[in-house]
């Protein structure tokens, strides 16, 4: 059966001393009924990896370039991130399509790279407010399914990640009905390109201002199988109510 996904990304935050929050997290969870993953700043992979006390607690990279090595001064390839412990990467974040300029193709060459690698991409996509106010929230997601998506994938090498960029950080959340809607529409799309069965069992997220306030009813929604979480993974006291919200809902 499909196990739903708590994923926390870190984003430029975090130092050692805040590993000491993954410690706090796994003893919450000792034998949690989804899975959990935290996607630190690249500086912690390594250690926080140490710390998964036998894969309870998946640890991912936040990016990672399409190349396997070369001269990319400042970049990491999904090999090293598999070499320092993680088993997922994110890709596709709307602050690196915004920040870095990353397109879809990009978005696409670092997935193929990150399932090469044997790590599970976690491949994000969201419109802006704007879009959404134009009424194009399906056609920009499809397009970005479309674009981002490698051919060939299987239920278990991809988890994708509905983040409209307007609830990110903002502590504004989209309507049920709404998150309802990208979802369906999602699996539908997954299931017309790679067949009812790859598409079922593809995990999908909803990332943007999750808390443990919100969490249950985004949980009860169709077609969401968990969340990605920004500034509430960052402490277990504000993490382990999601978790345990998704796990109820399991
Ligand atoms: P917030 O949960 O801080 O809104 O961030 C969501 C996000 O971007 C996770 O990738």
């Amino acid at each position: 059966m499909k196990r739903k996904l708590a994923a926390g990304n870190w984003k430029m935050n975090g130092t050692g001393a805040d590993l000491a929050e993954l410690a706090r997290l796994v003893s919450a969870h000792p034998d949690p009924a989804c899975e959990i993953l935290i996607c630190p700043p690249a500086t912690l992979v390594h250690r926080a990896a140490g710390l998964s006390q036998g894969g309870t607690l998946k640890i991912g990279g936040q990016d990672c370039h399409a190349a396997q090595s070369g001269a990319h001064t400042g970049d990491i390839s999904a090999d090293m991130l598999r070499d320092a412990g993680a088993s997922h990467v994110i890709t596709g974040h709307s602050e690196r399509r915004q920040d870095h300029g990353e397109s879809d193709a990009a978005v696409r060459a670092k997935s193929e790279a990150a399932i090469a690698a044997g790590l599970v991409a976690v491949i994000c996509v969201g419109e802006s407010l704007e879009q959404r106010e134009a009424g194009q929230t399906l056609a920009v997601i499809g397009s970005q399914l479309e674009g981002s998506i490698p051919d060939g994938i299987t239920g278990d090498s991809v988890v994708i990640a509905y983040e409209p960029i307007w609830a990110i950080g903002t502590g504004k959340v989209p309507t049920v009905e709404q998150i309802g809607e990208v979802h369906g529409f999602m699996r539908d799309r997954l299931a017309e390109r790679f067949g009812r069965s790859v598409a079922g069992a593809i995990r999908l997220l909803y990332g943007g201002s999750v808390k443990a306030a919100n969490a249950a009813e985004i949980f009860a929604v169709g077609d969401v199988d968990g969340a990605l979480v920004g500034g509430a993974s960052l402490t277990a006291e504000d993490f382990s109510p999601i978790v345990a919200a998704l796990e109820a809902s399991s």
